[in-house]
């Protein structure tokens, strides 16, 4: 017998029922008690509460566990590639031989960018952030695809997905360029993904470049780790503008803007902050101290997690990985890492970050990684915003494929005035 919850306010009761998925903790349906009670349900920042049925990404928080379509993070990781990876996300499936060649040439052949939309980059100043520039711009396309892309249509959507993961490395990478004062570089069609961005970002007319296997395989294995993270708060940003029927291209944009915060995405720009401004590993219990001083606005960056209760595995995997990056560069001693290092296991073991389940989330030691292969720290959260366009873009498709999508709308408790007489500005 299905299991059902009651609920009484001593006088009616309601039967709720419980929405099981595949696998995770069930969640009771509450969408008659308005109704049938009177009330609503209560929960800002939305810490218990599904928005949507979905089968793209679970987690186990509590194990630490994180598979994308049913596959293991670290497998992927380990044995995929990015590209893979997308197609995976988006269609459902890892796919054949002819499937990922049709897919690759799609996403190699959406690259470049309208020769309008490159004139918008002059309208921002150079020191303008990155994630700045790729809110504006990313928003721009909707004025480029407008008529061109009917949500209800799955050939639409498929178009908008293709052209979105194959035009972020080229936004992202114009962005950069701009902020030094260089000539943008274009995409090149026989390089692969992360090659190619690498070679729009450093690459100058005044030389030949040649891009580095190694730079390009990690930053290929940190956009796997950063592909999609079910319903995180720039990817629930995504839908919910997409709930109104808003052009994709615009969603996105919002999601970017939502990802661009510290307790967010941004966190990988303020980790490498963090680490630069305590310095040196005797200064770690006085920021220790000041992460856990309630009094005091900071927090350890790149630790904690809304989910996970445990290791993030994406933060295993990037450390792991660190190791033969800066090995590879001759950076075995890099004073960062060391320090990251030190900054993990001082917490790991004071009584507030083990009581809290406090541990390193994927931002921690991703910059570490980035600053090795030479990216700027400012660019470290457009490198996030590149690897997860495929989550924001799939979540997005399975959302307006779903007929039960309606417009996302919550309730609130109003805690304003009641009724009250407008007074004339010359009696107040
Ligand atoms: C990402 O959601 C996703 O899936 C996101 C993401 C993705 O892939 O999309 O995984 C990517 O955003 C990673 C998170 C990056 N952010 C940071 O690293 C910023 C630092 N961390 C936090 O500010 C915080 O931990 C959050 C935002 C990540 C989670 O916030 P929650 O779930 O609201 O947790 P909380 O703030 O309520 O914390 C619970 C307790 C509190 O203490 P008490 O009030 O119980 O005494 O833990 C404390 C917090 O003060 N706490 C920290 C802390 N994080 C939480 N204390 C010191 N330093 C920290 N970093």
């Amino acid at each position: 017998m299905a299991k059902t919850y009651q609920i009484s306010d001593g006088n009616t009761s309601s039967e709720l029922d419980l929405v099981e998925g595949t696998l995770g903790t069930p969640a009771v349906d509450v969408r008659g008690l308005a109704g049938t009670q009177g009330v609503f349900t209560y929960d800002p920042a939305f810490t218990a509460t599904c928005s949507c049925d979905s089968d793209i990404t679970f987690i186990d928080g509590e194990a630490g566990k994180l598979m994308y379509r049913g596959y293991s993070v670290e497998q992927l990781a380990e044995q995929s590639s990015y590209l893979e990876v997308c197609y995976l996300l988006l269609n459902g499936e890892l796919p054949n031989k002819t499937e990922m060649d049709e897919f690759r040439d799609a996403i190699t052949h959406h690259t470049m960018l309208n020769e309008s939309l490159v004139k918008f980059y002059d309208g921002f100043h150079y020191d303008a952030h990155p994630m700045a520039v790729l809110t504006g711009i990313v928003g721009s396309l909707s004025a480029f695809y407008h008529d061109k892309t009917d949500v209800r249509d799955p050939e639409h959507r498929k178009i908008f997905a293709h052209r979105m993961i194959a035009k972020m490395p080229t936004i992202a990478a114009a962005a950069y360029k701009h902020s030094v004062g260089q000539p943008k570089i274009g995409p090149k069609n026989q390089l692969d993904y992360t090659s190619n961005l690498l070679r729009m970002m450093f690459a100058v007319p005044a030389e030949e470049y040649e891009v580095d296997p190694v730079a390009a395989k990690a930053l290929d294995v940190l956009f796997i780790l950063h592909a999609d993270h079910e319903q995180n708060a720039s990817t629930s940003t995504v839908r919910m503008a997409g709930s109104t029927g808003a052009n994709p291209y615009a969603a996105i944009s919002t999601g970017i803007a939502a990802l661009w915060g510290p307790a967010h995405g941004g966190a990988n720009e303020a980790v490498l902050n963090m680490l630069a401004e305590i310095g040196d590993a005797s200064q770690v219990p006085k920021y220790l101290d000041k992460a856990k001083d309630k009094n005091d606005p900071f927090k350890l960056m790149g630790f904690g997690h809304r989910v996970y209760k445990n290791f993030d595995p994406r933060a295993k995997v990037i450390r792991g990985y660190c190791h033969q990056v800066l090995e590879h560069y001759n950076m075995q001693n890099n004073k960062l890492f060391e320090l990251a290092l030190e900054l993990e296991r001082v917490a790991l073991e004071d009584e507030y970050f083990v009581e809290r389940k406090l541990y390193p989330n994927v931002d921690f030691y991703s910059g570490i990684i980035y600053q090795a292969l030479g990216i700027p720290v400012n660019m470290f959260t457009p490198m996030f915003a590149i690897a997860r366009t495929v989550g924001w873009a799939s979540h997005w498709c399975e959302m307006m494929g779903d007929p039960k999508m309606r417009i996302a709308r919550p309730r609130q408790v109003y805690t304003g005035y009641d009724l009250r007489d407008y007074v004339d500005i010359d009696k107040r």
